[in-house]
């Protein structure tokens, strides 16, 4: 059974998908623990399941370096497999990702290397393409710039607004993220392999 702690930043709809797969029985994962960098409303979730939360806000530290060293801290105290980034909004500092990687993947809003960033629906709408997607990657120092595991297209259709297109990305990110963490689960998907390539 592959542990997981799960980083949030949001509404923590893929960390949700997640601990309903884990509810099914033959889900090759668990959740363990869930993390935030605020009092984000995705907490009420891990709650809801009886899974424990921690929160740790940048602004409580001098640097983000000092930042970085008490979240891999908390991370570590969990000791899971594999972290996963799932609408974590911060770019993790090198100590946290130097420390995990590969054993932390993240999900983007995109086709990268396509609009990484924070903005991904927003960009890729201005930018007038007709077709976007989900990528899950490993992180690595980069900002999105991590070797890909999975990505699925999106179309954007006539008068997508933002929301409309991300909420359709995230229906289909939802079972992306769920498949792609059975698969890392299962060996289907070798994170050392990927991350070499
Ligand atoms: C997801 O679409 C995720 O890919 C995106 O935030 C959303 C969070 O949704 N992450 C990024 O844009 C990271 N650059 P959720 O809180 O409902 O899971």
């Amino acid at each position: 059974m592959l542990s997981l702690l799960v980083l949030i930043s949001g509404g923590g709809s893929n960390l949700r998908a997640l601990l309903e797969a884990t509810a099914t029985g033959d889900y090759p994962a668990r959740v363990i623990a869930v993390g935030s960098d605020n009092h984000a409303e995705g907490l009420a979730h891990a709650e809801e399941f009886g899974i424990p939360v921690f929160v740790v806000e940048p602004g409580s530290f001098d640097s983000r370096d000092a930042w970085g060293r008490e979240l891999l801290a908390r991370i570590e105290g969990y000791s899971p497999d594999l972290v996963v980034c799932a609408g974590f909004m911060r770019i993790l500092p090198p100590v946290v990702v130097a420390a995990l990687t590969p054993r932390l993947i993240n999900t983007h809003p995109a086709l990268l290397p396509a609009f990484p960033g924070a903005h991904a629906v927003r960009d890729a709408l201005a930018a007038g393409v007709e077709t976007t997607g989900v990528t899950v990657h490993v992180i690595d120092e980069g900002v999105d710039t991590g070797p890909v595991i999975v990505q699925e297209s999106v179309r954007v259709e006539p008068g997508d607004t933002e929301h409309d297109l991300h909420e359709r990305i995230k229906t289909v990110e939802r079972q992306l993220l769920v498949q792609a963490v059975r698969d890392i689960a299962d060996g289907v998907v070798d994170l050392k392999e990927t991350a070499a390539r």
